[in-house]
């Protein structure tokens, strides 16, 4: 319900899983239903780029945007553009990465 409630291990399960990329949305800074979820989210966010830059995976592949329930269209152009994104980066070999961790 809130990007304060997304734990870097949900980022991890996803690539793991076989996603090629993953979208983290949360409201806009100060529209927070729980205050300083996001802000939160940001913090955990920058560690978690961290982390794929040295796994050598495209930082591309993960995106932390903020976007209000009222905003559909640049909500459908931001889901667009990262799965633009992601496609021209072509399929990931995260799974295949974080299985030699495991
Ligand atoms: S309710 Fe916390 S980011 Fe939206």
């Amino acid at each position: 319900m809130c990007s304060g409630r997304v734990c870097p291990t949900f980022i991890f399960k996803a690539f793991l899983e076989g996603a090629d990329g993953v979208l983290v949305c949360g409201c806009h800074p100060g529209d927070c239903h729980y205050h300083e979820g996001n802000y939160k989210c940001l913090r955990r966010f920058k560690l978690i780029e961290k982390y794929i830059m040295q796994m050598g995976i495209e930082p591309d592949r993960v995106r932390l945007a903020w976007i209000s329930a009222s905003e559909g269209k640049q909500f459908a152009e931001l889901v667009n553009h990262m799965t633009e994104t992601v496609r021209n980066l072509g399929p990931s070999t995260i799974k295949l990465q974080l299985e030699t961790f495991v």
